[in-house]
């Protein structure tokens, strides 16, 4: 890969996952515009995530990432934002809690409108269109007007985007996240489920111990850290002339970032090593995500880890891993063998998601509870064998009350899937999945702690 880097040079390279437009001028136009609008965040915001990352990165913190599979525009509802964003902070509460641990909060959200997918076309009762691939690039209806690529699509994505995040930071800054509000978060269908119930003795113990600290002078007018959050965004960097319009010179620094997010990351089916999204990600600062499924050769793993983090920066670089249940253990130990053996600084998180996905009997796309579940587990099994630090975990998930996922305390059976499946593209967990499985990490994190004091206990 050559050394000069603009926010163009992947032009030309070879580009998986690009979209056919009809109609190039108007989608130049339309990048032009884009190149005008304001940036959605500020490159020091996505320094503060790189510092916080780094931290996961030394084994000091914990990320949690979650959000939609992928947003739409027909879901664009502020109730949606505020039920993710609420269950994202009761997992939080509940890791932060059980380890001890910061927590890195990093939304799926505000910007992940584009998706890959495994075939260019799809078939149904014999008529064949082009994939959907996503709102910000095309319609879902199966109709050849809805599936021809509309550049326009960018535009609208850029406003939902910028008026979530909006929402987003009023809620991490306004009073919404106030650590006294922990039990108002428990709310509706969530409150009455089991992992509801384990909550709320959590945020019985966190409200005891806040009154405690008020009565020592500890309040939320002299330590604002108990009535804020800090909550970063983050989707694929797939559509990269979207991603290169939203790409700028940060004044302060002078160097370039991509402000359609604080963290991107580049998909499994787009990390070839000379390909077009490695080459666009190597030159923006942000923190860079790289998704490693079991294709991926260790070797292969180390040039890219060269390309995207050739200053070994803690922080830069989130592996995040999704591999399958059945074969967690057998690629994740040579990759971190790998990493370990070059003396490479990354964050090691699990997406428990991607690797498994089934079909059900009644043809809905579906994910056992007990394969997410049990790809968690043996990341954090795999972790404490190798001595690495299981650094964070990267959820599909919604906080309204959907039946995607099979399993859980709630037993989702197949049968029930059709009752509210909602999803534009994978099943995400529902509210109460997300929670029960936050509990789950939280025991994996807790031990892997115990284990570090009983180390240094004996050293
Ligand atoms: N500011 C701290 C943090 O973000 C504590 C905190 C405030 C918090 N509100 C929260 C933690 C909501 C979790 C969820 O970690
Ligand atoms: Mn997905």
């Amino acid at each position: 890969m050559s050394a000069a880097w603009s926010p163009t040079s992947w032009r030309g390279l070879p580009v998986q996952q690009v979209p056919t437009y009809p109609d190039l001028d108007k989608l130049a136009s339309v990048e032009a515009r884009l190149k005008r609008f304001p940036p959605l965040v500020f490159a020091g915001e996505a320094r503060s995530l790189m510092r916080a990352l780094g931290e996961v990165a030394e084994g000091r913190a914990f990320l949690l990432q979650g959000g939609d599979c992928a947003e739409s525009f027909a879901e664009f509802h502020p109730d949606n934002i505020r039920d993710t964003f609420r269950v994202l902070l009761q997992m939080a509460v509940v890791l932060t809690y059980a380890a001890s641990l910061p927590v890195v909060k990093v939304g799926r959200i505000a910007g992940q409108f584009a998706k890959p997918r495994s075939a260019p076309t799809e078939t149904l009762d014999g008529v064949e269109l082009p994939s959907y691939r996503g709102d910000i690039v095309n319609g879902i209806e199966f109709t050849p007007e809805a599936r021809i690529p509309d550049p326009e699509r960018m535009i609208q994505a850029y406003l939902q985007a910028a008026s979530t995040l909006n929402l987003l930071r009023a809620f991490a800054g306004g009073g919404y996240a106030d650590l006294h509000n922990v039990h108002k978060w428990n709310l509706g269908f969530i409150a009455g489920s089991p992992a509801g119930e384990r909550y709320r003795a959590i945020s019985d113990r966190i409200s005891e111990s806040l009154s405690f600290m008020e009565a020592c002078g500890i309040t939320p007018a002299s330590v604002p850290q108990l009535r804020t959050t800090e909550f970063y965004t983050s989707h694929e960097a797939l559509l990269l002339g979207y991603e290169q319009a939203m790409t700028r010179i940060d004044s302060t620094s002078g160097d370039w970032y991509d402000t359609s997010a604080h963290m991107i990351w580049i998909g499994d089916r787009t990390r070839q090593p000379d390909g077009a999204h490695v080459e666009f990600c190597r030159g923006v600062k942000n923190p860079i995500g790289l998704k490693c499924g079991p294709s991926l050769k260790s070797d292969e793993l180390i040039r890219l880890i060269d390309t995207l983090n050739p200053g070994n920066i803690p922080g830069r670089l989130t592996l995040i891993c999704r591999f399958g249940s059945e074969s967690v253990g057998e690629h994740l130990p040579r990759l971190i063998r790998a990493v370990e053996r070059e003396g490479r600084k990354v964050v090691w998180s699990s997406d428990p998601m991607h690797g498994n996905t089934v079909k059900a009997a009644s043809g809905f796309k579906t994910r056992p509870f007990d394969r997410i579940l049990k790809e968690v587990q043996t990341f954090f099994a795999v972790h404490k064998a190798e001595g690495t630090h299981a650094g964070g975990v990267h959820f599909e998930m919604t906080g309204q009350n959907v039946t995607e996922c099979t399993g859980g305390a709630q037993a989702i059976s197949d049968a029930d899937l059709s009752s509210r499946y909602h999803t534009h593209c994978d099943p995400r967990l529902n509210a109460n999945q997300a929670l029960e499985l936050a509990f789950l990490v939280a025991e994996g994190l807790k031990a892997e702690r115990d284990e570090a004091a009983r180390f240094a206990a004996a050293k």
